[in-house]
């Protein structure tokens, strides 16, 4: 008696492909990622630092430096960090950062974001950065990595191993260990009292559950993947924290489909992407509730004025967006900082479909990698 198997196969768990078993396995990875963030004291603490926080409280700025898709975690982050913690962040792609003059000084935080802590471009910004004295914190998936080496504080992401090179739940446990790293920052430059992070902490961790309901809504993202893959030309758009999902639900469709796909801030439409739109041309504008909402909804009627098919991205129990789109996929209502994590969800599985229909290569596209280790 024999048994014929695969161990590709095996490691799939079922599932056809990694990508789609690393889409499903967020939820988990977040209640992970999220697991013991506080002392016996209820303060929140980091897995590792190598200086005294309360350094901290003298930091003027923070630059979060990333490549790809850690880059849009990052672009997340300056929300949160700048609303819990008061202090200017600067987002920059790590191949930039050490090629123009940062104004680095003991008193800046560069945060270096990389699932893989092996990024080459990434490592180079954060030694810059040290060799200016500032203070480096690094956001990684992998321990012991080489960036986690060379930094003076980690966060790790518990996404587990990541492999389809198309990143799904590194990124959202990136966005929800950087929440923990505002909070951590709001705690140690005291401008959140220690219930106000306990009660922002409880709230992320709601978001496992949440994100399982988004997931489980997954037909209805199969068929919308149908007219999507057979556009010419994918725009995404969105405002505040919906304009880093709008780039990664393009960066997603590219890398994997191969289609052509943009992301836009909303606002910045009629100045130039807006020429892009034709007839039946499919837009996916972010569309969550928050302050900018009535903003999404009017470019969402000069997008539909000129011929595009929408898809919104939406609050449950948002009706009056329906007026609008064509098309609208929903996620439960949390926190305005919160949305990313819901939002990037469908945008993902629109990709994978995408990609399935048009017969690519999901988990291994033509000319990436899973960590970029030359410059
Ligand atoms: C490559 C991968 C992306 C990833 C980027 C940064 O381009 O294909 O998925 O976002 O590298 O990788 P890192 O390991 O530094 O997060």
């Amino acid at each position: 008696f024999t048994v014929d198997w695969d161990i590709t196969a095996a490691e799939k768990q079922g599932y056809p492909h990694f990508m789609l078993k690393e889409i499903h396995e967020q939820p988990q990875a977040i209640a992970d990622t999220l697991l013991a963030r506080t002392d016996p004291d209820g303060r929140i603490v980091l897995d590792e630092l190598r200086f005294d926080g309360a350094d901290l409280r003298s930091a003027d700025k923070v630059y979060v430096v990333a490549c790809g898709t850690s880059y849009h975690a990052g672009l997340v982050a300056k929300h949160a960090i700048e609303h819990w913690a008061g202090i200017g962040v600067e987002v920059e792609i790590a191949s930039e950062f050490r090629y123009r003059d940062p104004i680095l000084t003991p008193h800046t935080i560069v945060v270096a974001i990389s699932q893989s802590g092996e990024t080459t471009d990434t490592i180079a910004a954060a030694a810059h950065a040290r060799d200016q004295r500032a203070r480096v914190v690094a956001i990684s998936n992998v321990v012991g990595s080489t960036l986690t080496r060379e930094a003076d504080a980690v966060l790790y992401t518990r996404a587990g191993p990541e492999i389809a090179v198309a990143s799904t739940k590194a990124f959202t446990t990136q966005i929800a260990a950087l929440g923990v790293l505002a909070l951590f920052l709001a705690q140690e430059r005291r401008k959140l009292f220690p219930e106000e992070c306990r009660d922002q902490l409880a709230r992320l961790e709601q978001l496992p559950e949440l994100m399982e309901q988004v997931l489980e809504a997954d037909g209805h993202l199969a068929e919308l993947a149908e007219r999507i893959a057979r556009a010419d030309y994918v725009m995404f758009i969105g405002r505040h924290n919906g304009v880093p999902i709008a780039l990664e639900g393009a960066l997603k469709l590219k890398e994997i489909s191969y289609l052509h796909a943009e992301g836009f801030p909303a606002g910045e439409m009629k100045h130039g992407p807006i020429a892009l739109i034709d007839s039946g041309g499919p837009v996916i504008a972010i569309a969550t509730r928050g302050h900018v909402h009535s903003k999404v909804v009017s470019n969402i009627q000069e997008v539909k004025a000129r011929g595009a098919e929408v898809t919104a991205i939406a609050t449950e129990g948002d009706t009056a967006v329906k007026e609008h789109a064509d098309h609208v996929v929903y996620v439960p209502e949390v926190h305005e900082l919160l949305y990313p994590i819901l939002t990037v969800l469908p945008l993902q599985a629109i990709a994978y479909h995408a990609a399935v229909l048009l017969g690519r290569d999901v988990d291994q596209p033509r000319n990436l990698a899973k960590t970029v280790t030359v410059e």
